[in-house]
């Protein structure tokens, strides 16, 4: 007999042989779609909460699915006990309320209210603090409202945790945190963000919120990748380019062109020549004397916004991101806790590029991605197509934020990298609307489909409005 044959009961029923995993049939409603919440109630008052992973709605038959058991509710209703759950033979199902829902959370301490179910929307959606301590990676395609979101999530951290970020900003989408917006804001979180120490740093800004490297500071492969040079192709350079403090100094930009030349060796003249065409010394990234990125970001701001956008050459931006990594990393014993942020990350690694820049900051990433946890740096990643960031960054991410996503290609590889949320709630992203969003992993006590709340400080990089006549 086929689900098809039977008339659908009256009152949706579900069965557990295992007391991990429910089957149940008879359920119409859209509370028992992939994500809903429902309580699976058995004979001796036993009171599960579930969710329903799978769900398939015949028409003309008897709705069926299937989900997991995320644990034992007391008899009085008040406590969700995650770490028991037990199989039955029979139950009835009906939607979690949101007394129930709440549940989810514990005590709800050190966890951050982010918007509201999509099911339910008086229903409040939250994400756990403390399991930011992992790698997230947050996609969605243009226009989703990624951006958007990531800084309702980030408003949060701030109000209700010390735990310090630097924003990566290609856009000028976080330059204005500092500012509550007019409406959003309630008296304690203005409050709360207000006593937070948020820098913005800008390529325009006057010192102290100058965005400046200082090229000295910078690793010998970051300087060689500026130069574009490989140190066994272009061994006479990069040897010049070594030893360039000690022969030329390194002080005033102007001064680098003509002291190569003034030394007079082959090499130094082509060292000449090579910066002189890369206008290196005419970029606008170079410290000459103001504070360093790297120094700011030692004082340990709650939070530093890089506004990356500002720049007239895209490798400026890639030699902040450089600057910035490889001093965290260098630093990395001191095991001081640090939220990197990277708005647009294919920008910084994506697995196609393969400028010496690029290819530096990836492999940067990748390899805080691999090991930076353990060492308090914690990614949060944010693209619009999976492909676009490397593969082995990706892999690294324990928790997901998706927004809406239609192409079945980028779904079906977002579902064989995070294996732990069920195939059926990631297809929901292709009908997500703007500010709709799906969290799974670490930072969410079951997956949870969530439409996100207000911004409460202004945002940078609103859409641009079609003229009209
Ligand atoms: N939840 C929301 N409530 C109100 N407005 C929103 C919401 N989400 C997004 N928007 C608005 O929609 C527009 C696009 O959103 P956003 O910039 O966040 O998209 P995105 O996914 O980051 O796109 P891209 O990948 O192109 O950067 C913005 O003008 C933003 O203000
Ligand atoms: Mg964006």
């Amino acid at each position: 007999m086929t689900h098809a044959d039977t008339a659908p009961p009256e009152t949706p029923t579900a069965a557990s042989i295992d007391g991990r995993h429910f089957q149940f049939v008879g359920a119409t409603e859209s509370v028992y779609e992939p994500g809903g919440l429902v309580v699976l109630a058995s004979p001796g008052q036993v009171r599960q909460l579930g969710q329903v992973e799978k769900a398939s709605f015949t028409i003309g038959g008897a709705p069926h699915g299937s989900g997991r058991i995320l644990g034992l509710l007391t008899h009085d209703g008040g406590h969700l006990d995650v770490r028991r759950s037990v199989a039955f033979g029979s139950a009835t199902l009906h939607p979690a309320d949101a007394r129930t829902t709440e549940l989810l959370y514990g005590d709800a301490t050190g966890s951050l209210p982010i918007g509201s179910f999509l099911a339910s929307p008086d229903t409040p959606a939250r994400l756990l603090a403390h399991r930011f301590n992992r790698h997230t990676f947050w996609c969605g395609q243009s226009g989703s409202g990624k951006t958007y979101a990531l800084g309702v999530v980030l408003e949060q951290l701030l109000i209700h945790t010390a735990m310090p970020m630097v924003i990566f900003d290609p856009n000028a989408d976080f330059v204005h945190m500092r500012q509550a917006h007019p409406a959003g804001a309630t008296t304690d979180a203005r409050r709360a963000l207000a006593a937070r120490d948020i820098r913005v740093l800008r390529p325009t800004s006057p010192s102290p919120d100058a965005l400046r490297v200082r090229f000295l500071d910078l690793s010998m492969r970051a300087k060689a990748a500026v130069f574009r040079l490989d140190p066994l192709d272009d061994r006479a350079e990069h040897n010049e380019l070594m030893h360039i403090e000690d022969t030329v100094g390194l002080v005033d930009p102007t001064k680098i062109v003509p002291g190569l030349r003034a030394r007079g060796t082959p090499e130094a003249r082509d060292l000449a020549a090579r910066t002189e065409n890369l206008r290196v010394t005419d970029w606008d990234v170079w410290a000459q004397g103001l504070a360093a990125v790297t120094d700011i970001l030692e004082t340990r701001p709650d939070a530093t916004v890089l506004d990356l956008g500002g720049f007239a050459n895209p490798e400026e931006s890639l030699v902040v991101a450089l600057a910035v990594l490889d001093d965290l990393w260098a630093k990395r014993e001191q095991r001081r806790p640090l939220l990197i942020v990277i708005d647009e990350a294919h920008n910084f690694c994506s697995p196609d590029q393969t400028s010496p820049l690029h290819v530096a900051v990836r492999e940067r990433i990748v390899q805080i991605a691999a090991e930076g946890r353990k060492f308090g740096l914690w990614l949060l990643l944010s693209t619009q197509r999976p492909s676009r960031v490397h593969p082995s960054i990706m892999s690294q991410c324990d928790n997901l934020a998706l927004m809406k996503m239609t192409s079945p290609t980028d779904l079906d590889e977002l579902a064989t990298i995070f294996g732990f949320v069920p195939p059926a709630m990631l297809a929901r992203a292709s009908r997500f609307k703007q500010g709709e969003a799906l969290f799974a992993g670490g930072f969410v006590p079951a997956p949870t489909v969530v439409t996100m709340g207000p911004r409460l400080t202004r945002e940078g990089g609103a859409d641009v409005e079609v003229p009209l006549r």
